[in-house]
C-alpha cells in the first residue's frame, strides 16, 4: 500500500479524545491525495475538469487549491455552509471526530466560506472527504470531491436585464452542462429539483448514460448568508460539488471504488497523464483482470435491549479489521421475537481481496475479530 505520511503524530496525540471516532485505518490514509497524482484515475479526471474551466473561461481564471488539509473545525464543514443544528450529518454515526471540534470534512463545500473570506473569487477545490458509511462496491469511508464557486460582482450583474438570481442560475446551469458534455461526450442531459442547505435554489444535473439516469453533481445560486458572512453584500454567486470516484468509475469503466487504492500495476500501468479524451469516446477503457473468488460470512446476533447499535459501527469494526479485504456487508435477515420484543439481525459479510487470494485461516481469523469486537464494543449477543 502507500506510504504512511504525517498521520501517526495525529494518532498519538488524537487517540485518547473521547470524541475521536476515526480509526488507524482511516488515518493512515490522509496525506495519500490520490487527487494529487496524475497518472491517477482521480488525478486524471480533476485535471480534465481543470481543463474544461481553463477551456471556457480562459487559463487560471478558476484558482485550483488541491491541498487544503481535510482536518477542519466542524464549523467550517457544517455551520459555515448552513447546515442546520439538528442534521443528521453531523452525528457521530456519520461523521467522523477528531475532536468535539474538529472532523475529517465530510465535503469540499467547508471551504467555501474560507476561501471567500480571503478574497478568493472563482476557485476549484479538490480533496479526500470522509464519511462513516455502509459498505458496498461504489462506497468507501474515504472519497474525493471537486467544489466549484464562481462570484459576479454588482457590475456584472447589472450589465445583463434580467434578475441577478435568474441570470446566476442560468450561468451556472450553462456551464455545468457544458461541464457534463465536455466529460461524457453527446448525451442527454436533466435538471432535478434538490435540496442543499448552502443553496437556493439547489439543483442537480443528471445525464442518460448507458440506459441509466446517472447524477453528476449538485449545484445552486449560494446562499446570500454565506456571501454576506464573507463581507460580500452586492455580489451573488454559484457552487456545485462532485463526487471524483463515482464518475471516473462510469467513465473508465472501474468495476470496485477499492480499485482505486490498490498499487497492483495491472490497475496503475492501465493509466496515464495524458489519456482523458473528451466525451470518453476513444479514450481507453479500465479492462478488468480476472478476479479473485468471493467468500462470505455470516453472523447473527441479539440487539442490546438499550441498542444503540448502526450498521455503520458494523462497517467501521470489519473496516478496521480487514481494511481493503471487504467488499461488501449487507442485512439478510432481521426478526423481531413476538415474546421476548427482542431483535435479531443477520449480516453477510463479503471478503475478496483484489489483488490475490485469500486463504480460509486468514479470513477466519478476520471474521472471529470482527465477531469479538462486536460483542466488546457494540455490546451485541452473537448467537
Ligand atoms: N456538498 C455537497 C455534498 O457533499 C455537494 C454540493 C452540492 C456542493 C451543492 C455544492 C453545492 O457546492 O452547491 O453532497
Amino acid at each position: 500500500m502507500f506510504p504512511i505520511i504525517a498521520s501517526h503524530f495525529l494518532i498519538e496525540v488524537l487517540i485518547d479524545d473521547e470524541h475521536n471516532n476515526v480509526t488507524e485505518y482511516i488515518f493512515e490514509k490522509i496525506g495519500v491525495d490520490l487527487h494529487r497524482r496524475p497518472e491517477h484515475p482521480i488525478g486524471i479526471l480533476k485535471n480534465a475538469i481543470l481543463a474544461y474551466f481553463d477551456e471556457k473561461f480562459g487559463e487560471s481564471s478558476f484558482s485550483m487549491f488541491d491541498d487544503l488539509h481535510p482536518v477542519v473545525t466542524s464549523y467550517e464543514n457544517f455551520d459555515s455552509v448552513l447546515v442546520p443544528e439538528n442534521h443528521v450529518s453531523r452525528s457521530m454515526n456519520d461523521t467522523y471526530y477528531v475532536t468535539k471540534e474538529k472532523v475529517l470534512r465530510c465535503h469540499t463545500s467547508a471551504h467555501q466560506l474560507s476561501l471567500l473570506k480571503q478574497g478568493q473569487r472563482n476557485f476549484l477545490v479538490a480533496g479526500d472527504v470522509y464519511r462513516r458509511d455502509s459498505i458496498d462496491a461504489t462506497h468507501f469511508p474515504v472519497f474525493h470531491q471537486m467544489e466549484g464557486v464562481r462570484v459576479f460582482t454588482k457590475e456584472e450583474l447589472e450589465k445583463s436585464d434580467i434578475p441577478p438570481a435568474e441570470f446566476v442560475s442560468r450561468e451556472l446551469k450553462d456551464t455545468l452542462e457544458g461541464l457534463a458534455l465536455h466529460l461524457f461526450g453527446d448525451v442527454e442531459l436533466r435538471w432535478v429539483d434538490a435540496y442543499f442547505p448552502f443553496t437556493e435554489p439547489s439543483y442537480e444535473l443528471e445525464i442518460f448514460f448507458k440506459g441509466e439516469w446517472l447524477e453528476v453533481l449538485g449545484c445552486g445560486v449560494m446562499q446570500q448568508t454565506i456571501l454576506r458572512n464573507a463581507s460580500l453584500n452586492d455580489e451573488q454567486a454559484w457552487a456545485f460539488g462532485l463526487g471524483l470516484e463515482r464518475l471516473a468509475m462510469v467513465l473508465f469503466n472501474i468495476p470496485d471504488i477499492r480499485l482505486f487504492w490498490t498499487d497492483d500495476s495491472r490497475f496503475t500501468k492501465q493509466f496515464e497523464p495524458d489519456m482523458f479524451r473528451s466525451g470518453g469516446k476513444d479514450m481507453r477503457k479500465f479492462k478488468s483482470y480476472s478476479k479473485y473468488p468471493p467468500c462470505f460470512k455470516d453472523v447473527s446476533f441479539w440487539l442490546p435491549d438499550d441498542s444503540n447499535f448502526t450498521e455503520n459501527s458494523l462497517c467501521e469494526i470489519v473496516r478496521s479489521v480487514a481494511g481493503g479485504l471487504v467488499e461488501e456487508v449487507k442485512l439478510i435477515d432481521e426478526f423481531r421475537n413476538p415474546k421476548t420484543g427482542k431483535v435479531s439481525n443477520c449480516f453477510r459479510i463479503t471478503y475478496r481481496s483484489m489483488d490475490r487470494s485469500l486463504t480460509d485461516e486468514e479470513i477466519n481469523e478476520l471474521q472471529a475479530s470482527v465477531r469479538g469486537q462486536m460483542v466488546d464494543k457494540l455490546g451485541v449477543s452473537l448467537r
